[in-house]
Order: C-alpha cells, then structure tokens, then sequence
C-alpha cells in the first residue's frame, strides 16, 4: 500500500489513534484526554476534538519557536508591490509585538472570550492582531477590505466586539481606500458599540490619509505599543474546543454565517496539511497571495506556516497591474518562495496579459517547487498553461470556509498521485467524500450528485455558526443525515479522483471570492422601482463566475433604464461593496417561473453561458424564456 491509501485507510478506520498521533505536533499545555466526541448542538449533534485539551495557538505559533532556539529565523516578510517596501520579522520580532498587543486588548478591556473584529487591509498588523487576540485567548473576526460599511455593521452586531482593529487607510493598485471613515460609518449604522477602536496609523504611502481619532473611543496603535505601562501579555490557557476566529461567509440567504473555527483541531489540522500536502515545514518560504479576510489568508498566510515554524510572506499588491504581470514571480525570486498558493483568478489574470510567460522567464524562480490553487474551480485551460509555464506541479486543492483545510487535494507531502486536469485529486485523509443523490444514497463513479462528507468530519472542520447553531445543523447536517452537505455538486472517477463541478445552491464564486446571489437579490430588491429580480452567476474569462442582475420594473415607474442600472450597481457597491462586482443588469419583462413560483436561475444561468438548457417541464410560461433569449444570450 502506498503512503497516501496507508494514512488514508488508518485515518478512517482508526480516526482517534490517527489524529492522537497528529496531535503530537502541538504543544500542549494540557494533553487533550479524549480525541473525537460528539456534542448535542441545536436539532442536532456536531464532532468535537481533543476536548478538555489546552494549549495556545499563539504559543504554538510564536513562543515555541522560540524557546527552540530559532527566533532570529524569519518568520513574516512583507511585501508591498505598492510602495515597494519589505519588512522581515524574525520570530523574536513578531513574538514581541504580538504579545506588547496581546497586552494593549487586554489594558482595553478584552477578557478570553471577548470578540475583536479586524477590518485591516494587507498589512503585518493584520496577522499581529489576529495572534494577539489568540494569545489572550480573545475571538477574532477579520472582515474583508472589500466589503462596504452595511457589511461591516452586520459583522460587528453579529460578533459583538469590545474592540474593532482598523487603520487609517489600505491601498488597493493605484486607489488609497481610507479605512476609518469607512468603519466610523458602519459603527453608525451598527447598534451594537465596541468599546475601543485601535487604528494603525501607516504612513507609507504619499496619498495616505491620517485618520480621524475620536477620543476615548480611538486609540492610535503606535501609541498604544509605545505606552510602558502596557505589559506584554503571556500566552493564556484556552481549551482545545475553545473558539479562536469567526470567520464569516456567504450563505444561501442574505444574512452572513459567522463561521466558527476551535484552538485544538484547526492547529493539528494545519499542522497536518503542511506535513501531508505542502510539503512545507522549518525555514521553508510559503507565499499565499490571497487576503487575511479570507479563509485561504487566516489558514495559509498567517496560521499554518506559523504554526509549522516556516516563513510566511505578506502581500500587498494585485496580480496584474502592482506594476505588471511579472509581480508574483519576483516575490518568488527575492524570497525564495518554496511553495505558492493562489486562486486560478489570479493565473487567468496574469495570463491575459503575459500570454506567453514572458515575465516568468525574467524572474528566477527556480526555489518554486509547487503551486498550489484553490478558491474555484481550475479550469484544464489554466491548468495546463500554467504548469507549462512554471515547470513545477501545479496542485488544485478543493475547501471552503466551513473546513478550514483541504477536504481534496494531491497529498504531495504524503505521496505525490499523477494529476488529471479538472480534478483536485483525492480526499484528504479525514476525509470521507460521498456523492449522494437526491434521496441521499451513494451513486456510482461518474454519475453527478451532491457532494457529501461522511462523519464524523476531521479536526479543523468547524463544528457551528456564531450564535445561532441551529443553523450550523440545518445549513450543513439535517439535508443527509450521518452526512456534511458541501453545498458543491460533482463526482467520482474510477480512480477515486474527485471532479468538483460548482454550487448546488444560490452561493457564486467570484474571482475566488464567495457571494449569495440570494444577498445581492435582496439589496436590488430595495430599490423603490423594482417589482422583482434575481441574480445569477454567469462564466467570466477571468473572474471565473461574474453575478448579473434582471430587473422587473413596477409598473408607471418614469425612470430611465440606464439610470435605474446605474442606480442599482451603485446601491450594490454601497450596501454589499465593490466586491460584489455587479456590473451587469437588463431590465426583463418578466421572470421565468415554475408553477409553484420559484426562480428558475439556473435555466437563465444556462442560456446566458450559451448551453441549450432542457425547459423544466413545471414552467409557468415558456414564452418568458423565449422573451429572455436574446437578452441573456452571450
Ligand atoms: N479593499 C477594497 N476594495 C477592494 C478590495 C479590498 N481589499 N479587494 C477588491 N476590491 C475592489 C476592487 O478595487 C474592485 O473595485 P472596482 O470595481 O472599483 O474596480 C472590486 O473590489 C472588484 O475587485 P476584484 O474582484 O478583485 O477585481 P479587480 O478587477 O480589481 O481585479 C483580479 C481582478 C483578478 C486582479 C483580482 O480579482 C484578484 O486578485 N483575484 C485573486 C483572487 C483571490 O486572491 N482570491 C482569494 C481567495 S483564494
Ligand atoms: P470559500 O468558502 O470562500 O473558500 O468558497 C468555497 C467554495 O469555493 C467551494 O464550496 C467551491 O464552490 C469553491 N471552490 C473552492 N476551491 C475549489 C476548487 N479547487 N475547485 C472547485 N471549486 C472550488
């Protein structure tokens, strides 16, 4: 037997000796007694691991490094292809820093347990931040620069948090975004109020803005790291089942889920992924250009290669344009990057404009030994573009936010498997992936069905949704009982090769980014002129998927339809923000609808990517199709 199906078949067949062993390579400050339990939650139950286990995720990430003697090792580089600067941060450095903030939340009232939201653009005090708050054993909840203030204010009146983390501005290519007035405007229109909000001056950039202190509420960071009163904070005991982040995401309804990670599984977890996939460990250079408000950020940028002792890479920049196509391969040559991880996005992008690899070729990247992509679907065009073109494996890895860690991939740590383009390769061991009909039993290799994770779900996987578990249940375990729903649609081959064909449900993915068509429906649906709508996702040459808008105006309505367009983009810009990247939307005269009154998206979807969609025998009227025809044509 190989070394993956050895792993793989032990960590089924013997799940609490497989993951007691995984468990070694953290560093306990109370050896966890039980391995996997099962926890009544809501309607239902979920899986716990290493209950009664205590550690420090901090601790494991920081001081053990340490205390092992490599704290002049680098630990964080930053990178900023916008103002060129780099700062590298040994462990010693970021330890120091780390815990003199860990001790300024607690000096500002953040007790273990407390929620602290992080609206911070790519900058080092983003993953500084987020240790600090795992150091005193605070829940971080970093929100994404992307989204706009409605956004932000949901997040921090669904978190609650004492303090919010901000900056006076980000830079996002040639734009400077400034941050606080953006957060002083969502904590209008949020009811709930932090106590604090610490903001991180910058000053980097000539267009920078200084930001707006409120006194008492705004504390500046430098002063606050200056301030000697301030102890630095040791890293205090939490429980391996005790929460670490809040991450939120795109659900199916407009209401954001406040994904909810532990301390104990999420850190053998990462450790394991590494070891069994990345292949990376000690004084190795991983560069995960992603964003720390997203999951692949808080797992691949900050936490794993901490937790392992490698050195992570923080970039600021875009793919293309931060000058040019050729920025990623120079961060590869200047740092000697051993493994890189990005969304296909990313590669389609850089692809647009360096066709033939030019900029590849004038950059040294021979540290490169893989690159890994995950965040959407990878196409076999890309794909084999960019294995040509790089000349190392090119390794798809398919997850969400929910597990926190590959549930597919090509476990190259492990044993390397040959790759077929459109295929992320294997289950990760842990993992127990089942394609599942409609009434929930197991359908042969190549048949499409929903795809399903057998329980129990492995260590890392979140086990529930901030304040309301209910929803973890309903949303994730009672479609299948005994199953996990993914919410991706997709197969098996003969070789036990997973093809992960896109969502079942209303979520789109957007250059890698996760969106509800189902949220931005219900922004659109505020306008006073529309009578109804719907969002469907439609194929990009670059993003991947792109949302589109149609519009049913009520009737009498004097409004122009490219005003109204122009209206209803801005209104999304302002409610969800740029992110959403609504650019398209056609005024319909009506909606296809089944009898019963549901939406037909995916025929629209159908049409608008150029298939032939089979017409649902329970439409209501056919003719709307046919009226829909020319207009969704691409
Ligand atoms: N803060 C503020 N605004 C942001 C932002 C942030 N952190 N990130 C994106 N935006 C804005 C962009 O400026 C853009 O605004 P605009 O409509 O005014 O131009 C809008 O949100 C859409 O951004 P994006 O989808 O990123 O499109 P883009 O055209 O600016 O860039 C790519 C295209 C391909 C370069 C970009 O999508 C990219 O880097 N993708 C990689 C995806 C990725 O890393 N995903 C993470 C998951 S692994
Ligand atoms: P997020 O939670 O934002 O990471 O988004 C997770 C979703 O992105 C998944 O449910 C998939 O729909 C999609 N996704 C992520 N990685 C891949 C991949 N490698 N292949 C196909 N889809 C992917």
């Amino acid at each position: 037997m190989g070394a993956y199906a050895d792993s793989y078949r032990r960590s089924i067949d013997d799940p609490d000796g497989f993951w007691a062993e995984q468990a070694q390579a953290i560093d306990w400050f109370r050896p966890p007694p039980l391995v996997h339990t099962v926890e009544p939650a809501g309607r239902g139950d979920v899986d716990r691991w290493y209950d009664g286990g205590v550690l420090n995720t901090s601790y494991n990430a920081l001081d053990r490094h340490v205390i092992a003697g490599r704290g002049e090792h680098p630990a964080l580089i930053f990178h900023s292809a916008i103002t060129g600067n780099r700062r590298t941060y040994s462990y010693a450095d970021l330890l120091e820093r780390v815990a003199k903030l860990a001790g300024g939340l607690t000096a500002l009232g953040v007790d273990q347990g407390d929620r602290v939201v992080i609206y911070l653009p790519m900058i080092p005090e983003a993953v500084i931040a987020m240790l600090a708050c795992a150091r005193i054993g605070a829940v971080h909840s970093v929100v994404f620069g992307g989204f706009a203030p409605a956004e932000l204010a949901a997040r921090i009146e669904d978190a609650e948090p004492v303090v919010v983390i901000s900056t006076a501005y980000g830079l996002e290519a040639d734009r400077v975004i400034a941050y606080k007035p953006l957060l002083d405007k969502a904590l209008e229109l949020s009811d709930h109020q932090p106590r604090h909000c610490v903001i991180v001056p910058r000053g980097d950039h000539p267009d920078g803005p200084a930001a707006d202190l409120t006194a008492p509420r705004d504390v500046d960071l430098a002063v606050l790291m200056r301030d000697t009163r301030i102890e630095p904070a040791t890293p205090v005991e939490v429980g391996a089942t005790d929460p670490l982040y809040i991450l939120y995401t795109s659900g199916t309804t407009g209401r954001p889920k406040g994904i909810v990670r532990d301390n104990g599984g999420h850190a053998v977890a990462l450790c394991y992924a590494m070891k069994s996939i990345f292949d990376v460990g000690p004084g190795e250079v991983m560069f995960t250009a992603s964003d720390v408000g997203w999951v692949v950020g808080h797992s691949f940028i900050v936490y794993a290669p901490l937790l392992v002792g490698a050195t992570t890479v923080l970039y600021e920049g875009k793919p293309v344009g931060t000058p040019d196509a050729g920025s990623f391969w120079r961060v590869l040559a200047e740092h000697r990057v051993k493994a890189m991880f990005t969304a296909p996005t990313a590669i389609r992008a850089i692809r647009k404009l360096d066709p033939d690899g030019t900029l590849i070729r004038a950059a040294d990247i021979s540290s490169l030994q893989a690159l890994f992509l995950a965040g959407e679907r990878l196409d076999p065009d890309t794909y084999a573009w960019t294995s040509d073109q790089l000349g190392v494996p090119v390794i798809d890895n398919w997850w969400q936010t929910e597990t926190g860690w590959p549930i597919v991939a090509n476990p190259r740590g492990l044993e390397p498997m040959p790759i077929k383009a459109g295929s992320p390769t294997v289950a990760v061991p842990g993992y127990q992936v089942m394609i599942l009909d409609e009434r929930g039993r197991p359908v042969p290799a190549g048949t499409q069905g929903a795809i399903c994770l057998k329980r129990p779900l492995p260590p890392g996987v979140s086990a529930g949704v901030w304040g309301d578990q209910d929803r973890f249940v309903t949303s994730y375990l009672s479609s299948y009982p005994g199953y996990y729903l993914t919410g991706d649609g997709g197969y098996l081959d003969d070789d036990d090769y997973v093809y992960v064909m896109g969502r079942t449900d209303d979520v789109i993915n957007v250059a890698g980014h996760r969106l509800s068509t189902g949220q931005l429906e219900a922004v659109i649906a505020t306008h006073p002129a529309v009578a109804e709508c719907a969002v469907i996702g439609v194929a990009d040459e670059i993003k991947g998927q792109v949302p589109r808008g149609l519009v049913v105006i009520k009737s009498g309505i004097g409004t122009g339809h490219d005003q109204l367009r122009t209206e209803l983009v801005g209104l999304v810009r302002q409610q969800i923000g740029p992110v959403a990247s609504l650019r398209q939307i056609d005024v319909v005269p009506a909606l296809p609808k089944t009898r019963s009154g549901k939406v037909l998206r995916k025929t629209m979807r159908e049409l608008a990517d150029g298939q032939d969609p089979v017409i649902p025998s329970t439409i209501e009227d056919p003719a709307v199709i046919d009226a829909l025809r020319p207009i969704l044509k691409p």
